[in-house]
């Protein structure tokens, strides 16, 4: 698979690295349901299998379970992977919710434990999951600056921060990498944050390029209504009308040219993320190995300009009605 340099960083990623949120299972207010972990490990295991290499997690994931389930998985495999991890997010003690926390002391007492439950004695790239509360950035991102000089973590990245908020910590450190959210029917980073990245050597590594599922081909209407109670999905707003049927409206309208390539709709989707200027990876999630096999089965722009012109306008028009 092609590599891609992040940002300024030495790491030369796959475009498409694995998402372990869902792997951390369910029973929390962020969790995805049930979540069998063989299921989890040999989707890590295969996505590696298939040269992947990149994986992204969070302590904030299942309070440390799928950085628990990426340890086991990867026994004796470490150097084949980099491994992202996240830091910022704490779990109220009664587990009802979670909340940003960026006091140093606090990250480098979580960069313990994650590489404790990742069983490695190094991160590749550490990223402030959240930025919550805004004053404490600068902290936490001194705290990130001070585990580099350590060893413990190679590059910092962040995630869901703005452009504002990346011009104050990148005086402190430079920032390896961003992580926001991006798919077809979330573009709010175009006008802003790609070009400032680019302009700054941010690599971008995009999360939820599938909009959590609505833009695999494979979500239905009778699926969500059926989702259980532990699957965060069934409070968002995409999973609700009237924005889910504009999405399934447009995941149809995609479906004929996707099987005109021999492709599931999920696989254009990344496709179409991939292809946008300023974009390094996408953060794919699965969770079982036949979900990442069918996602990540080309990266390759396999489309003629008048299927893109035909893709995008179908995009566009999505958009204006999501508005
Ligand atoms: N930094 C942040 O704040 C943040 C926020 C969100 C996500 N992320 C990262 O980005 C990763 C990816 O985002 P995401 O997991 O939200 O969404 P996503 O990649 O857009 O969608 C992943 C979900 O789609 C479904 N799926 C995947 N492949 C499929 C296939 N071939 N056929 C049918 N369904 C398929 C699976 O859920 P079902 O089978 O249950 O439908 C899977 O969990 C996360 O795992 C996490 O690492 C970061």
């Amino acid at each position: 698979m092609e590599k891609r340099k992040l940002g300024y960083s030495d790491l030369h990623i796959t475009p498409v690295g694995l998402g372990t949120w869902a792997i951390g299972g369910g029973e929390n207010p962020y969790g995805w349901g049930p979540q069998d972990d063989n299921d989890s490990i040999k989707a890590i295991q295969r996505a590696v299998d298939l040269g992947i290499n990149w994986l992204d997690t969070a302590k904030g994931y299942g309070h440390g379970h799928s950085e628990e389930v990426i340890g086991q998985a990867l026994k004796g495999r470490r150097d084949q992977v980099i491994l992202a991890t996240k830091c910022g997010i704490l779990w109220k003690e009664d587990g009802s919710d979670i909340y940003g926390h960026l006091k140093a002391n606090s990250i480098k007492a979580e960069c313990e434990s994650s590489l404790e439950r990742l069983q490695t004695d190094y991160i590749d790239l550490y990223q402030i999951h959240w930025p919550l509360p805004d004053e404490d950035i600068e902290e936490g991102w001194g705290a990130i600056a001070d585990l580099v000089k350590e060893g413990k973590v190679r590059y910092g990245g962040v995630s869901n921060f703005s452009v504002e908020q990346m011009k104050r910590i990148q005086k402190i450190h430079p920032i390896a990498s961003l992580q926001p959210p991006y798919s077809m029917v979330n573009r709010g980073i175009e006008k802003e944050t790609l070009p400032f990245c680019t302009d700054n050597q941010i690599g971008v590594i995009a999360y939820s390029p599938m909009q959590a599922g609505l833009l695999t081909g494979k979500m239905t209407k009778e699926r969500v209504a059926a989702f259980p109670t532990d699957d965060w999905r069934k409070g968002s707003p995409d999973f609700q009308e009237p924005r889910l049927s504009t999405i399934l409206n447009l995941v149809d309208a995609l479906r004929p040219i996707a099987e005109t390539k021999g492709l599931p709709v999920a696989t254009l989707a990344l496709i179409w993320v991939l292809h946008q200027p300023g974009v390094t990876g996408a953060i794919v999630g699965a969770r079982r190995p036949d979900q990442i096999e069918e996602t990540s089965q080309t990266m390759e722009l396999v489309l003629t300009e008048e299927e893109w012109a035909a893709v995008n306008a179908r995009v566009a028009e999505c958009e204006r009605q999501l508005a």
